[in-house]
């Protein structure tokens, strides 16, 4: 039985007060039957990790060097050493913004096992792809690409898929819950596949995008889904506390 995970991505946004929402939410899930995870800006992560009780936090995004010169760039290690438990990796919004392919998220994430994170691995098609009808050509080619092996530590413990459409992130607009479904079908498929069935089957699988109180139970319902990257709706206690419930709910 996979336990169910509703992760927040704060993305850019958060400053000291923020921290605020960690510790509301900590105290009203305070004897949580799902797992919890805030995904703050990596200048909150600190402060965060230090009284968040149940709430596990994580990075965005991680380099896959230990340390050297690269300036800007954050080490798994550093992640670690900030009271991180995981990272974000391959969001959309990196992949876009910063040139990121499959091979350096696939480099990342071996570098954020062998450090002791949980990589949270982030796929999904862009509308074009959707529209021509290629979304699970598309979402294998993610998985073969940006999913390290076995061998390079990564199981059901180690790693967590996250299935966002990119057309879906930020817009209001959610597939319907056959599309979530078929995708997520598809990626237990391929982590079996790959895996084989004990791993395969052990690998939680997240979807994200334009996930809000009022379609949570919706698509926590659909089978292989395993909980939620939430954007928008993590930022106050308000809308990802009653998240997090359909989640527990969801059993
Ligand atoms: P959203 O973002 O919930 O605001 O759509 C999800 C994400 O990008 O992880």
């Amino acid at each position: 039985m996979r336990r169910k995970l509703a992760a927040g991505n704060w993305k850019m946004n958060g400053t000291q007060d923020s921290l605020d929402v960690i510790a509301a939410l900590a105290e009203a899930h305070a004897t949580a039957i799902v797992d919890i995870l805030v995904c703050p800006p990596a200048t909150l992560i600190a402060a965060a990790a230090a009284g968040s009780g149940p709430v596990a936090i994580g990075g965005q995004d991680c380099h896959m060097a230990e340390s050297g010169a690269h300036t800007g760039d954050i080490s798994p290690l550093m992640l670690r050493d900030a009271g991180a438990s995981h990272v974000i990796l391959g969001h959309s919004e990196r992949r876009q913004d910063h040139g990121e392919d499959d091979d350096m998220v696939c480099a990342k994430a071996r570098a954020a096992i062998k450090a002791g994170l949980v990589a949270v691995i982030c796929v999904g098609e862009s509308l074009a792809e959707r529209d021509a009808g290629t979304t699970l050509d598309v979402i294998s080619g993610q998985l073969a690409g940006s999913v390290p092996d076995a061998a390079d530590g990564a199981d059901g413990a180690s790693v967590v898929i996250a299935y966002e459409p990119i057309w879906a992130i930020g817009t209001g607009k959610v597939p319907t819950m056959a599309q979530i479904g078929d995708v997520h079908d598809h990626i237990r498929a391929r982590l079996e596949d790959r895996f084989g069935p004990e791993v395969g089957q052990a690998i939680r699988v997240l979807y994200g995008g334009s996930v809000k109180a009022g379609n949570a139970a919706d698509i926590f319902a659909v089978r292989n889904v395993d909980g939620a990257l939430v954007g928008g709706a993590s930022l106050t206690v308000q809308d990802f506390s009653p998240i997090v419930t359909a989640l527990e709910a969801a059993g």
